[in-house]
């Protein structure tokens, strides 16, 4: 076996004699274990004792950093020449040719949708852009200045409790109700958040508009008018499309792992969106943008950089726990942005976004840890021109991810080998000891 194959090619190449054979010097005895699609099993290492009371050898893999949590067929990465496909389809393809509910029924039902399918897809998700008017009493209860992100996990939580018909995950049907009325009522939902933050009234969803039309009018319309910039809506139809799965990460196996518990989507989606809350993650061009602001100008580059490389802080938005060549989603960003600011008139943070990211890429600490822009560097610069709030990113980057969660939780739930996910510890602490009464502690 090659580290050249992808993994598809693994797959097909793998036969029974592939095997591991692994020597516990413990014991002095060899054991076999079947090698399949490059990996082995975890439980298989259980097999592996000093004596019959023994628990077994476990692996420890703090941030599973190298193991396979699932069996995909959803998104495939490859980290080192930089490719991201859905379904098999190449992301820039995607991005240039599909729209985003078109890339929702690819993620979330299998293959691109024909005529006929799009048309009842795109329907059924018209059908349900309404939320029940009581959400608006649970966002009347957020204060004015509650983060985005913190009023969108709780609502989207709090829908669980309109469909109670949601928990029956057991039925297919049901399932696709579900997937329907998240995709719909999420840009509803996240357009009512924004609003509450700026104090305007809810704009209601027009169903005369098409998916991306609506969620800006929402967002934007006053009195009832709004005039469409068609380039500025593809563009986020674009960046949607760019972020809606990315496999095993963060806030998809926070989706994966609560929804292993057999809780409903809703309930299973708000802990996406609370793990893509995190600066790490969904939070980065976020925070991108308030590392622009504290550099200020060209000048302050330099200095900077060098607080970064002496551990102080990091540069936002570089860096990828998987593209370590560069990320195929970055270069069509910076593409959009290039249609945005010729729209919008050029952004004063681009120049030191620009600036910052050529020195990064000469310098030696950013070149040999392998630091290259991620899709984060540019995306907040580009909702910024748009008209976002810096704080209000993230629920755009949930927006986009939301068929990749759906895609993913459905794939969970129908995988033979998947459990309640319960990973194992090393216990460090302390033996068994008495109780010590509260006159005798230190
Ligand atoms: C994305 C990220 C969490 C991936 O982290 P990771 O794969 O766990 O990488 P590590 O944290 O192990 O970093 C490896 C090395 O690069 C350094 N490094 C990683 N990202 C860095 C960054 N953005 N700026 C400066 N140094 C960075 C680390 O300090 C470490 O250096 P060391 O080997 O001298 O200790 C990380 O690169 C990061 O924090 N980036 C900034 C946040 C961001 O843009 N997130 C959006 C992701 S889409």
């Amino acid at each position: 076996m090659t580290d050249t194959l992808t993994m598809p090619e693994r797959a097909s190449k793998a036969t029974v004699t592939d095997s591991l054979s692994v020597t516990d010097n413990r014991t002095g005895k060899t054991y076999e274990f079947p090698v399949s699609e490059g990996t082995i099993k975890a439980t298989d290492l259980r097999k592996i004792k000093t004596s019959d009371d023994d628990f077994g050898l476990m692996t420890y893999d703090p941030a599973y950093m190298n193991t396979a949590s699932c069996r995909s067929a959803i998104t495939y990465i490859d980290g080192d020449k930089g490719i991201l496909r859905y379904r098999g389809y190449p992301i820039d393809q995607l991005a240039e040719k599909a729209s985003f509910l078109e890339v929702a029924y690819l993620l979330t039902e299998g293959e691109l949708p024909n005529a006929a399918q799009l048309d009842k897809w795109t329907e059924d998700i018209r059908y349900h852009t309404y939320v029940h008017t009581n959400i608006i009493k649970f966002l009347e209860g957020f204060r004015y200045d509650a983060h985005p992100m913190g009023m969108l996990l709780g609502v989207v939580g709090a829908l669980s409790t309109f469909y109670p018909d949601a928990k029956h995950i057991e039925d297919p049907a049901n399932r696709y109700v579900q997937r329907v009325r998240l995709l719909a009522k999420l840009p509803t939902l996240a357009a009512f958040v924004f609003r509450h933050s700026r104090g305007l009234p809810y704009e209601f969803p027009r169903n005369d508009l098409d998916y991306v039309g609506n969620y800006v009018n929402m967002m934007f319309s006053i009195g009832g008018k709004h005039e469409p910039n068609k380039v500025l809506q593809r563009a986020l139809e674009i960046l949607l499309i760019l972020h809606a799965d990315h496999e095993q990460n963060c806030s998809t196996s926070a989706v994966r792992a609560v929804g292993s518990s057999h809780v409903d989507p809703f309930s299973a989606v708000s802990a996406g969106i609370a793990a893509l809350y995190g600066p790490l993650h969904g939070g980065a061009n976020e925070a991108v943008l308030q590392m622009l602001d504290e550099i200020g100008s060209k000048k302050n580059i330099p200095a900077f950089i060098e607080k970064v490389k002496s551990g102080e802080g990091r540069l936002m938005g570089f860096g990828h726990r998987v593209y370590k060549s560069y990320d195929p989603r970055a270069k069509l960003i910076k593409q959009t942005a290039d249609q945005v600011f010729a729209e919008t008139g050029m952004n004063p943070k681009l120049e030191v976004a620009l600036e910052l990211e050529r020195i990064a890429l000469e310098d030696e600490y950013f070149i040999k840890r392998k630091l290259y822009p991620n899709v984060d560097f540019y995306s907040g610069l580009i909702y910024q021109a748009m008209g976002y709030p810096t704080d209000y990113f993230t629920v755009l980057f949930a927006v986009g991810r939301l068929p990749g969660w759906l895609a993913q939780w459905e794939e969970m739930l129908m995988d033979k080998d998947q459990k309640i996910a319960r990973p194992r510890q090393i216990f460090i602490g302390k033996d068994e000891r008495n109780f010590v009464p509260m006159n005798k502690r230190a």
